[in-house]
């Protein structure tokens, strides 16, 4: 360790080691708490953020991970103050928890700037939590460590092993078709998610945990420890004690994310196949960093890089598996060639260095390089007239037959008019048709709602379809997949093209060339323009006033626009 502060300089000593009248009140205080001097004297004081909630079954093991946490804390001398965080439950979070994935990140970012912390542990996993507190936590600029709650154990239905979201998606169309009964679908409610920890598919949880740990900011393997193994608590022990010396080392985030490091996270997120809504939070992230990111680097790497790690959406193993067959530090080695090993991360050494001795364990979850699942495209994107700043999909998890395509719309203004038109038995619908969501994006969700993976019309459904061509300006799951084409910018509430879509038009979809065109004159477009009127604002007051008036479109990130960028806040004054 290279001690490159003393403890007069420690930025909680303004608080707790000044000779004046504040501080005698911050230490009265935290003597009235139990503690004395001898428990911060010196010491770095180290934030725990903690998202756990009574609701959060992904971080129902949180509560005791942050005592592992201090453990490690007081063993490497420093000081933990534990403050909780909001939790952002993705089942239960309404409309959206992207729609408070910005309110998570200026919580982190405030909880740290007003209290006395000198580094900071981020404990979450549940989808938006991940970037949420490394957003908050890169903007205020302190070391930071990121602890990813873990995927939790596979799910069983009568023998059957079952993945978190995908199998949802699954056996609901099963139940709408007609071929599974009351009795199988209540067993499969109790069977899919059976102990703590994240969804244990590569979803967006599994997908953010893993490329937080690729950019740099978590300790090697830890994102691949399934919640309930003892590793866990292990993990988190001596993440509470590598902060302490990242505080002492001066390691702070801007000097691990730079624009290679983010390369690698993309690279890595490929190699998995990783949900497409991690497109949107590492732009977030990397632009939080004063690293200019965008859709078309992911893109391009994504035609670099295979998948290799055979996981549910894209694959047919889960999480449990990745950890057995050598997880993140394993995949990694895997592809090394492809990475730039020299990034240092919240180890103190490289990238490199933190994949010293790893070995892929089950080559069937893991696939060598040279035997990928996908050879290139884990994440495209497209452009053309219908999304001119670019949507995505990702081809590895969608019928191949769909990926050259063109088809009749039919068009449905939001989410309600969709639900109820895909139960009509009458609906006048074929597996060419294209189905497009308007009104599901940033602002018009609000909160982009991952209803990207527009059901299948039910008569179609009866009739053993299980995959058509979808477009919406909304998120998808990562535990969804199909051909939906997602994140539509600019979206159709702010009056992107998208808006524009009636049903009898055709759109054409080329993944291969990369483009997605709706075939409607430029009069007739220009025509429906003059007569498009923007729907109603959904809050006249509030958070959601404040998160309409500043969220950004999804190929910026949909950060907020004063949250971006590495404008300096001050320190708060003590008087
Ligand atoms: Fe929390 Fe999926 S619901 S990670």
């Amino acid at each position: 360790m290279t001690v490159c502060k003393s403890p007069h300089q420690l930025r909680s000593h303004r608080w707790l080691g000044a000779d004046n009248l504040r501080a005698f009140g911050h230490r009265s205080r935290l003597q009235q708490l139990g503690y004395d001097r001898a428990d911060w004297t010196g010491k770095p004081v180290i934030g725990i953020l903690n998202t756990w909630s009574d609701i959060n079954a992904c971080h129902g093991h949180l509560r005791a991970r942050a005592e592992d946490v201090k453990r490690g804390v007081y063993q490497a001398g420093g000081f933990p103050i534990e403050l909780p965080a909001m939790s952002l439950a993705e089942p239960f979070v309404k409309p959206s928890t992207m729609l408070y994935r910005n309110f998570l990140a200026m919580e982190a970012e405030e909880l740290l700037r007003s209290h006395p912390i000198d580094g900071a542990v981020l404990i979450g996993g549940c989808d938006k939590t991940t970037p949420g507190l490394v957003m908050g936590a890169i903007s205020m600029g302190l070391p930071a460590i990121y602890v990813p709650a873990g995927p939790m154990l596979r799910g069983n239905w009568r023998g059957h092993t079952l993945g978190s979201g995908s199998d949802v998606w699954k056996f609901w169309d099963e139940k709408r078709a007609g071929r599974i009964g009351e009795t199988a679908w209540s067993e499969i409610e109790g069977g899919i998610a059976r102990s703590f920890g994240t969804c244990m598919v590569m979803g967006t949880a599994a997908t953010m945990m893993a490329i937080t740990e690729a950019v740099g900011l978590a300790l090697p393997g830890a994102s691949s420890i399934p919640a309930p193994d003892a590793n866990h608590p292990r993990m988190c022990a001596e993440a509470g004690r590598r902060i302490v010396d990242m505080v002492w080392e001066d390691l702070t985030p801007e000097k691990i994310l730079t624009p290679a490091a983010f390369d690698n996270a993309i690279r890595v997120h490929m190699a998995l196949g990783g949900s497409t809504n991690a497109i949107i939070h590492l732009i977030a992230m990397a632009r939080r960093a004063g690293v200019g990111l965008t859709m078309q680097r992911f893109d391009d790497i994504s035609r670099q890089v295979p998948v290799i790690a055979n996981i549910t959406p894209s694959g047919k193993f889960l999480m449990e598996d990745f950890f057995y067959a050598g997880g993140l530090r394993a995949l990694i080695g895997e592809m090394a060639d492809l990475l730039d090993l020299s990034c240092l991360t919240v180890t103190g050494r490289s990238r490199g260095d933190n994949i010293a001795g790893a070995q892929v364990y089950l080559p069937d979850v893991i696939h060598p390089l040279t035997a990928p699942l996908y050879a290139e495209g884990a994440t495209a994107v497209l452009t053309g007239n219908l999304a001119p700043r670019g949507c995505v999909m990702k081809p590895a998890a969608a019928d191949k037959r769909l990926l050259a395509h063109r088809g009749k719309v039919i068009a449905f203004e939001n989410y309600a008019h969709m639900a109820h038109e895909v139960e009509r038995d009458d609906l006048d619908v074929t597996p060419d048709h294209v189905l497009v969501l308007k009104n599901a994006g940033p602002r018009g969700g609000p909160g982009m709602p991952e209803w990207g993976m527009l059901p299948i019309p039910k008569k179609l459904v009866q009739a053993g379809v299980r995959d058509m061509v979808r477009i919406s300006d909304a998120r998808m799951s990562g535990t969804s997949y199909g051909a939906c084409i997602l994140h539509v910018a600019p979206e159709s509430f702010v009056g992107g093209p998208l808006a524009l879509v009636q049903t009898g038009d055709e759109i054409e979809i080329d993944v291969a060339g990369r483009r997605i065109h709706l075939h409607v004159g430029d009069e007739e477009l220009s025509r429906r323009r003059a007569t498009w009127k923007a729907p109603p604002p959904h809050y006249a007051r509030g958070y959601g006033a404040m998160y309409s008036a500043h969220i950004g479109q999804a190929d910026e990130g949909c950060d907020f626009d004063f949250l971006e960028g590495r404008a300096p806040i001050a320190e708060p004054e003590i008087h």
